[in-house]
């Protein structure tokens, strides 16, 4: 006896019935507290916090509301391309002087100065951890750059002391310095080695000025490195030669951190369902990077942990009408928790001001105006999937599915593997109700297709739940995945408009669904087409 509920807005044809046995143990994998976490780059941090005066409580009610489900507010690394331009201007009276050139990047400043009050920006959100990215391409190329490293490390500590520092970064992406396409910054012989003697000396200088300006800030505890932030596992340096040519000859490397990108925004062919919302693309791409710190644990089995220190959809910022989708949104879901399946720590996604694939807008520009982006969706049901992790550390397990490219499962363990709590899962086919699925115009009612919905049935072991029993139902969900607006996670909105971004349940979204587990712990529930489905033991 199977029973299922399907909330009357969802009532077209049900297809593809398919059974999964759900194993009651899992080899325990745990990720770190913070697991969804954000990346900021550098020249926009001042937009994101605010300062002093001016605090951004958007932005931090955003931050809170991650936090209170997965019980830590996201980590924070300051980053980016723009890490790598900055200068120190100790007279400069505001933030940042950051000069565009088009030729260069038409979404952040490629001259960049910054005053002593950018430090400010590190005070405004309670609670949460930062990565601040010192400038290794100019500051190893050049005196102003050398004087802008000794002159803040010294306003970096200082704003980063108590507790609220979670390790440095001393360059972005240097395995582009000879070759980036705004520029390069090395000659065309840059390699790991020499790469390698840079870092072990600018932050060998890092160290010292911590050691006179905030010496409690080189403890064990305290004194690290994410590293080496490499742009790709395929460009001309390598991590794995890195770590060959003595990159942790300290031990001070605390996370091998990683950057990734699932393709790029004007690349050829990119498409939301052929790139995006496309599980066969999402673990190819997450699982060059396991291989790439399997080689490095060849050379040093003690090697750090891996996180994903940067990443998000699609390189260059993102493409209108595929990064700003709800469709987005489910490709961040299904990146995030196949990453936690196969053993990333924790992952930052990136954003900047402007950026098409940001989760938030920041403030308003005259490019785009403040607000919740379809991609932050997206986090909040990775938090919720992986729940409060400091009561409940868990361990995320891929179901390997029949329908392997447009859908993804995962089973959520507790208490070292032991406890199944929640199954998680994606139907990523795609579902237009809007002219040329870019989310703008919406097509007339009478041509919005029926939409489809997948049934999945999964046997649930006897100790987790019995026949009769409810199991609760919670929803990503949006009108299609080319929205990008009208989003909501179990019929909450954490748009801008209702209430700055904190929570807001919405009145015409169906929740508080339950399935009724049938005999042998049989559970069906239907996906409809570009949603997915949160099930609670
Ligand atoms: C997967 O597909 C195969 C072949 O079509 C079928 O025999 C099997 O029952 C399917 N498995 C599930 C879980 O539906
Ligand atoms: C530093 O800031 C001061 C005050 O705004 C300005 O006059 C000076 O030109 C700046 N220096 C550089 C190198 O930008
Ligand atoms: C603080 O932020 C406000 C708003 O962006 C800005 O007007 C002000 O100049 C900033 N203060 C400093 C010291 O940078
Ligand atoms: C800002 O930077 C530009 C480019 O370097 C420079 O010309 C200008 O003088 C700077 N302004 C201030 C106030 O520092
Ligand atoms: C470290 O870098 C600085 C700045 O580029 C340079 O002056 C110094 O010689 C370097 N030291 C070593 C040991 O390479
Ligand atoms: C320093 O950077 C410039 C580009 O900004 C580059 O042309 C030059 O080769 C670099 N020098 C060294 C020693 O890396
Ligand atoms: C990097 O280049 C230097 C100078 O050409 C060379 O001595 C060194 O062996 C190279 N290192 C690697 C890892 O290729
Ligand atoms: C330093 O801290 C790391 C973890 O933060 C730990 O693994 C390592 O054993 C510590 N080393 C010493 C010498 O205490
Ligand atoms: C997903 O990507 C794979 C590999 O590029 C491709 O073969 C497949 O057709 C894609 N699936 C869809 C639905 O576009
Ligand atoms: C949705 O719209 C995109 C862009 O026009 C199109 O490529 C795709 O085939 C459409 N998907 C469906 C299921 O109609
Ligand atoms: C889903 O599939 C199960 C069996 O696999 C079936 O018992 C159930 O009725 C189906 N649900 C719907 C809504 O079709
Ligand atoms: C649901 O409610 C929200 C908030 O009041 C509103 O913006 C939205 O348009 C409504 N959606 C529908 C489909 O009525």
């Amino acid at each position: 006896m199977k029973s299922v509920t399907l909330p009357l807005a969802l009532s077209g044809a049900v297809l593809a019935a398919a059974q999964y046995t759900v194993s009651s143990s899992a080899t325990s994998n745990d990720v770190f507290d913070g697991y969804m976490s954000y990346s900021i780059e550098f020249s926009s941090f001042p937009d994101f916090a605010g300062n002093k005066s001016q605090p951004n409580t958007f932005s931090d009610a955003l931050l809170k509301n991650i936090g209170n489900i997965i019980g830590t507010k996201p980590y924070i690394r300051v980053g980016g391309n723009t890490q790598d331009y900055a200068l120190y201007n100790a007279s400069l009276p505001y933030a940042i002087n950051g000069t565009f050139d088009p030729k260069r990047s038409a979404d952040y400043p490629t001259t960049i100065f910054i005053g002593p009050s950018y430090f400010e920006s590190y005070s405004t959100w309670k609670d949460v951890k930062f990565t601040h990215g010192f400038n290794l391409a100019l500051g190893a190329n050049s005196s102003v750059g050398w004087q802008t490293l000794l002159d803040t490390v010294p306003l970096a500590c200082k704003a980063l002391g108590r507790g609220k520092l979670n390790w440095w970064e001393y360059g972005n992406e240097p395995d582009l310095f000879s070759t980036s396409a705004q520029g390069s910054v090395r000659p065309s012989g840059w390699n790991e080695s020499i790469y390698v003697a840079q870092w072990l000396n600018g932050t060998k200088a890092i160290k010292a000025q911590l050691q006179t300006h905030c010496p409690r800030l080189v403890d064990n505890d305290t004194y690290g490195y994410l590293a080496p932030s490499f742009g790709g596992v395929n460009n001309r340096l390598k991590e794995p030669a890195t770590w060959a040519a003595g990159l942790n000859v300290n031990e001070d490397v605390r996370l091998i951190s990683t950057h990734n990108y699932i393709s790029g925004a004007s690349s050829p062919g990119v498409t939301l369902q052929g790139t995006l919302m496309n599980h066969t693309v999402t673990r190819r791409s997450v699982d060059a990077h396991i291989a790439n710190h399997n080689k490095i644990k060849a050379i040093d089995p003690s090697a750090p942990p891996l996180i994903f220190g940067e990443h998000n959809s699609l390189y260059n910022q993102g493409k209108p009408g595929l990064s700003n989708t709800f469709g987005a949104a489910l490709w961040g879901l299904d990146f995030n928790l196949y990453a936690a399946s196969v053993g990333i720590k924790r992952v930052h996604m990136h954003m900047g001001t402007n950026y098409r694939y940001a989760s938030w807008q920041p403030l308003t520009t005259s490019l785009t105006p403040i607000g919740t982006r379809a991609p932050y969706y997206g986090n909040i049901a990775v938090a919720a999937t992986l729940g409060n992790l400091l009561h409940r550390p868990s361990t995320v397990i891929e179901i390997p599915l029949n329908t392997t490219t447009t859908a993804a499962a995962y089973a959520i363990y507790t208490a070292q593997g032991s406890t199944l709590t929640r199954l998680l899962v994606l139907n990523m086919n795609s579902y237009n109700t809007t002219v040329d699925g870019h989310g703008l115009d919406p097509l007339p009612a009478a041509d919005i297709p029926v939409r489809p919905v997948a049934n999945y049935t999964f046997i649930i072991p006897s100790e987790v739940a019995s026949a009769g029993d409810l199991v609760g139902v919670r929803r990503l969900w949006a009108n299609g995945s080319d929205a990008v607006t009208g989003i909501t996670w179990d019929g909450w909105s954490y748009n801008y408009e209702l209430d700055k971004g904190r929570p807001v349940r919405l009145g015409n979204v169906t929740v508080g669904e339950r399935v009724v587990v049938g005999d042998g712990g049989v559970v069906s529930v239907g996906v409809p087409d570009a949603s997915a489905v949160l099930l609670s033991f």
